[in-house]
């Protein structure tokens, strides 16, 4: 498709030899190198609420960041001249922003009413509601028990088997919305090809009551399809093959290997190429969020995902909070030279929510080859990580107070309690706060005692919500994808593919004889061939 963003042209040296690039350098090197997050503070009183912003039910707290209001107004022309503006329209229209593998981009579209009319010429956006319709009757129907498993038993056991974004999204959502399971489910995963998830639900689960949902965009993937196959050999082992229907379920793009595997044609979820895996919690691969939860559930974190899409697509740059982020981001990254960021929400329900985070931005942004197959200029997606709460304090946090790196922090703050213990919410409220005051204003210590000295000056966002629900969670998940996304069309990448993971792959399946010894090590490789024989001498 010849649009103005997908056809753009980057310049030798893009993004660095942008005019904003070029003058946050200096602005970094002749003035903010040198000022202190304290020092910003007392210079500006109203500094607090200048660097503040809300969006839906999110308010970001930016202010403990090392910029003032000229660094602020750089990064934004940054935005621009990066022409961010093209590219969110570019996305919402449906062009080919994944240039790689030519297609459109639009997991905005899973969670957009069709009155949004998000690129619905598209083949299969206009099939999004008729699938969530399907999802919606098929979970009433495990739920009330009119679909049952083979011996006539209500499916309450809701196994989730796939990997990366087929994995991560269920898995980090149910576990975030754990208050809203209905009382007798239960929701269980299984991803890695080592087959221990499996063995010990082997344990604890009734296969009568077991319904396993197999998420893969593929179908093909070597982990999920072990585990898949792994799985029907349990149920034909203990119900016999005939039962094989009743308790697979699949959300896939690939029919005809859904097909093969013998899922039913009413057990069969469908979803489209332009949702990549990463982006996919909003299709079908929510499917076993909403088993566990209720299609009411799934459909209110679809809505609080549209809020965020809307403010995205509508706030100016200035006051766009995944535009900020992205900005920040960047800031930290390029000029900073800042390798890692922490995520750390307080709220053990989103103990997940960094790992998540974790795929989103590191199989997006880790690139190296911009859109035009050119090397980058800059450097590009950072490590991320993280933990929950105060988890997190006695783990990592000496590092954050008294290491020697620069850590820009996002802290996450739910308000209201999500397990009905406020009073041990507003405990860890406290020690959030805490943190992002400590980390800013650091303490002196007694010359004799160089070791009690906090250094101070780390910067921090707070993102302050009301309560951990689908919508501040569909919220919360749709503003870092545009964050990813931003910071991608700055720094020129393709977002949205993953060539990276590839080279393992087929590294590994050149490997699997060796190992099992059915054959011998056909690579160059010393190393392997040594490990090899480790390998063999203690199997
Ligand atoms: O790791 C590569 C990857 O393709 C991820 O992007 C994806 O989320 C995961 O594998 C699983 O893929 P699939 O859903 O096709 O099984």
């Amino acid at each position: 498709m010849p649009d103005a963003y997908t056809t753009r042209k980057l310049s030798a040296r893009y993004p660095t030899d942008l005019g904003a690039w070029t003058a946050l350098a200096r602005h970094y090197k002749e003035v903010m190198r040198q000022k202190t997050l304290s020092e910003l503070f007392a210079r500006d009183k109203k500094r607090a609420q200048r660097f503040q912003l809300a969006a839906g039910d999110l308010t970001l707290d930016y202010a403990k960041n090392h910029i003032n209001a000229a660094t602020h107004k750089l990064l934004v022309r940054l935005a621009k001249e990066a022409d961010v503006p093209g590219a969110v329209r570019a996305m919402f229209a449906g062009e080919h922003i994944n240039k790689t593998e030519d297609r459109p981009v639009l997991h905005v579209a899973l969670r957009a009413k069709i009155s949004d009319t998000v690129a619905l010429e598209t083949p299969g956006v206009r099939d999004i509601w008729e699938v969530l319709v399907r999802m919606e009757e098929f979970v009433e129907r495990v739920q009330t028990g009119a679909v049952v498993g083979a011996t006539g038993k209500r499916l309450t056991n809701i196994v989730n088997i796939g990997i990366g974004g087929s994995d991560l999204g269920p898995v980090m959502v149910s576990r975030a919305l754990r208050t809203y399971w209905r009382d007798d489910m239960r929701f269980d995963s299984v991803s890695n090809v080592d087959g221990t998830q499996l063995a010990d639900l082997q344990e604890e689960l009734d296969p009568e009551s077991t319904l396993f949902v197999i998420c893969s965009k593929t179908f093909t993937t070597l982990e999920t399809m072990t585990n898949a196959k792994a799985a029907r050999a349990w149920i034909v082992e203990r119900l016999g093959e005939r039962a094989v229907v009743s308790h697979f379920v699949a959300a896939s793009t690939n029919h005809s290997a859904m097909n093969e595997f013998g899922i039913h044609s009413d057990y069969r979820f469908g979803f489209w190429d332009w949702v990549g895996g990463r982006y996919s919690i909003w299709s079908a691969v929510g499917l076993s969020v909403a088993l566990v939860t209720g299609m009411d559930i799934f459909r209110r974190l679809l809505a609080g995902a549209r809020v965020m899409d809307l403010h995205f697509q509508q706030a100016p740059l200035h006051a766009n909070m995944p535009v900020t982020l992205a900005l920040l981001g960047i800031w930290y990254n390029n000029f900073f030279g800042a390798e890692t960021q922490a995520i750390l929400p307080y709220d053990n329900r989103l103990e997940r929510f960094p790992a998540y985070l974790q795929q989103l931005h590191m199989e997006s942004n880790g690139k190296s080859v911009r859109l035009d197959g050119k090397p980058v200029k800059c450097s590009t997606g950072v490590v991320i990580w993280g933990e929950a709460g105060n988890n997190a304090q006695h783990s990592f946090y000496q590092l954050l107070h008294q290491g020697t790196r620069l850590i820009p922090i996002d802290f996450l703050l739910p308000v209201q309690s999500s397990g009905a213990r406020q009073a041990q919410q507003d405990l860890a409220i406290a020690n959030c706060l805490a943190q992002s005051e400590a980390l800013m204003d650091g303490q002196d210590a007694p010359s004799d005692e160089p070791y009690r000295s906090y250094k101070g000056n780390n910067p921090s966002n707070t993102i302050v919500f009301p309560a951990l629900t689908p919508e501040t969670l569909g919220q919360l998940i749709a503003l870092y994808e545009h964050k990813v996304f931003v910071e991608g069309v700055i720094w020129g990448i393709d977002s949205f593919d993953q060539w990276g993971v590839e080279l393992g792959k087929k590294v590994a399946s050149s490997l699997t004889a060796a190992v099992s010894g059915e054959g011998q090590y056909q690579g160059g490789n010393a190393s392997s061939a040594s490990l090899l024989e480790i390998v063999s001498r203690e199997r």
